[in-house]
């Protein structure tokens, strides 16, 4: 069976957690092919509600296989510390698998991470501090330290000293901090190692053979489209490839492997951190769907930037994932407003644009060409049939389905599992 990826349509916070979990129902599988503990994913299971950062969201269902593809970065604290809340929980997370050719978030990548954003000053990316992009570049630079390397602890003390020597002068010398010591770093690790083995394994030929098997494996993407290192909102992204091209690397399969790309994107839009936006809202409607929204991050707890629907971007990520078929998430979260604007194209002093920017500046200069339609007033969380919704609330997803050219095929009403309506 062909597998399914699911990857975020916009800038990362789709609810692509809520949509895996859904679609985890019918998975063996669930693999995390790119990012690390950067993702916050919120998954509410009858009233509880579980925050995932590393782990994929399909843990919670007690017949998948969570797995950590080699395209993700591992703090290895946080895997321990994530599946032993797991467990408090009555969630038993020993089926994890993490591949052995992940690498190794270490605690001078959250360091420098954290002082190169302070240095940056104005011109900061607002990452999430977790290390992440310090970690993918020393993967580049063929500086990185695997998981594999954890089991040869004469390798990890010394692969662990030689990037010390530079990342030291670094900390020291560029951003007057003080230097780290490689004996208490490798303790640290090398104890975790001993906790983390049994789920080390080779996770291409475990997907492989799942494959083979006629497994139901879904790739579960991380942060969005626009966050995409080689796709996104440049340098304001995060530095992986959460598109759908990412999990053949990301995981170590072919692309003839795959069948079905869903792309989740909000009926709105948003987005932490800096970067352009140009559907974002200043005002009271900007407020008002962070409030409704609960648009807080599940990781920094920082409060995201809220816009309209942009169409332009949302065209752009189907495109750049060959997605198939979209869930269309938080549609309760328009209720209550007397009419809704979603974007069709950008206009800026020199053109108008029905196609994402190939120059960035644009995306600062230029204004939206809104497209504005009648709102809905009807409470709609616990409407469960397409049908049921409101005309204008039906009007609107199939005005964005004429607009991006592809079906939506579930829409997601609110936070809960059963709040999912199948179209
Ligand atoms: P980093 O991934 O921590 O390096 O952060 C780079 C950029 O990606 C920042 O703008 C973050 O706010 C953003 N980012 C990273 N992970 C997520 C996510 O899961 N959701 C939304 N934004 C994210």
């Amino acid at each position: 069976m062909p597998a399914t990826v699911v990857v975020g349509a916009q800038w990362g916070d789709e609810g692509k957690g809520k949509i895996t979990d859904h679609m985890a129902e019918s998975a063996d599988f669930v693999v995390r092919y790119q990012g690390g503990n950067n993702a916050g994913h919120t998954i509410v299971v009858e009233d509880e509600r579980f925050a995932l950062t590393l782990i994929p969201s399909g843990v919670l269902n007690d017949t998948v296989t969570p797995v950590i593809g080699n395209g993700c970065v591992i703090d290895p604290a946080v895997l321990l510390e994530e599946m032993a809340t797991l467990k408090s929980r009555g969630i038993d997370p020993s089926g994890v698998r993490i591949s052995n050719n992940a690498h190794l978030i270490m605690p001078y990548h959250r360091r420098l991470d954290a002082v190169m954003e302070r240095f940056l000053g104005r011109q900061q990316i607002g990452t999430t501090k977790r290390g992440i992009g310090p970690a993918y570049t020393d993967k580049f630079a063929r500086s990185g330290i695997r998981v594999q390397d954890l089991f040869d602890p004469k390798i990890f003390r010394q692969k662990l000293e030689v990037a010390l020597r530079e990342k030291n002068l670094m900390l020291t010398k560029a951003y007057n901090q003080l230097p780290m010591e490689p004996g208490t770093i490798a303790d640290e690790y090398l104890e975790m190692a001993e906790q983390i083995k049994p789920y080390v394994t080779d996770t291409s030929l475990l997907i492989w053979n799942a494959l083979r098997a006629d497994k139901n494996v879904l790739f579960e993407g991380a942060q969005g489209t626009l966050l995409d290192i080689d796709h996104g909102t440049y340098p304001f992204v995060t530095s992986s490839n959460p598109t759908a091209g990412g999990v053949g690397a990301g995981i170590g399969i072919g692309p003839m492997e795959i069948g079905r790309v869903v792309g989740v994107a909000k009926a709105y839009i948003s987005r932490v951190g800096s970067g352009p936006f140009p559907t974002e809202l200043d005002d009271k409607i900007g407020e008002r769907m962070v409030e409704i929204g609960g648009e807080f991050g599940t990781v920094t707890g920082r409060r995201r930037r809220c816009g309209w629907l942009d169409t332009v971007a949302l065209r752009y990520a189907v495109r750049i994932n060959g997605i198939s078929e979209i869930a269309f998430t938080k549609l309760d979260v328009l209720s209550h407003f007397d009419s809704l604007k979603i974007a069709v194209g950008y206009r800026s002093h020199e053109a108008t644009y029905d196609e994402f920017p190939r120059q960035q500046r644009v995306l600062y200069d230029c204004e939206p060409i809104y497209q504005e339609v009648p709102g809905w007033s009807e409470d709609i969380t616990a409407i469960r049939n397409y049908e049921d919704l409101p005309k204008n609330a039906r009007d609107y997803v199939e005005l964005v389905e004429d607009l991006v050219g592809v079906p939506i095929a579930t829409v997601s009403v609110g936070p809960a599992r059963s709040a999912t309506i199948l179209k």
